[in-house]
């Protein structure tokens, strides 16, 4: 059964100019890409994104940073794609958790600059790609 996730290469990947490299792992490990656009985000699409971390200590920080340059946005299908895509992505700590040859961990060193978003079940997933892609 195929399904879809959400994939946000977020500002510090973008303005490292990894959004290639990201999207080329997508791809390499079988992962159709479906939607993809740079967009700014403003406070409202960043606050219904990380609704569920709301009363998080960082999440004032969360929403700085996302709101802080550019965004590629991507929706990506596949069978288990919210699950696949984070795999590649590595753990939230791209030091403490991320394994080895994860996006995370060959590319980042700060919880806060971790490079990727992937929606993290395909319940979310659905959330999200309506959040973002409202059209598709
Ligand atoms: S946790 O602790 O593992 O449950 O955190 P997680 O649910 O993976 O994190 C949710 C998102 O918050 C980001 N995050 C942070 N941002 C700023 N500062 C700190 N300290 C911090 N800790 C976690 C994390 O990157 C997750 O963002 P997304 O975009 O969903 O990956």
């Amino acid at each position: 059964m195929s399904e879809r996730s959400l994939v946000l290469v977020k500002p510090d990947g973008v303005s490292r100019g990894l959004v290639g490299e990201v999207i080329s792992r997508i791809e390499r490990k079988g992962l159709k890409l479906v939607a993809l656009e740079l967009r700014n985000v403003d406070r409202s699409l960043a606050e219904q994104h990380y609704a569920e971390h709301a009363e998080r200590p960082f999440f004032g920080d969360l929403l700085e940073f996302i709101t802080s340059g550019p965004v590629v946005a991507l929706v990506v299908e596949g069978p288990r794609a919210a699950a696949a895509f984070r795999q590649l992505a590595g753990g939230t700590d791209p030091v403490e958790k991320a394994a080895p040859g994860s996006i995370r961990a060959d590319f980042g060193l700060e919880v806060q600059f971790n490079l990727v978003h992937g929606s993290d079940s395909p319940e979310s997933a659905e959330r999200e790609v309506k959040l973002w892609f409202p059209d598709l």
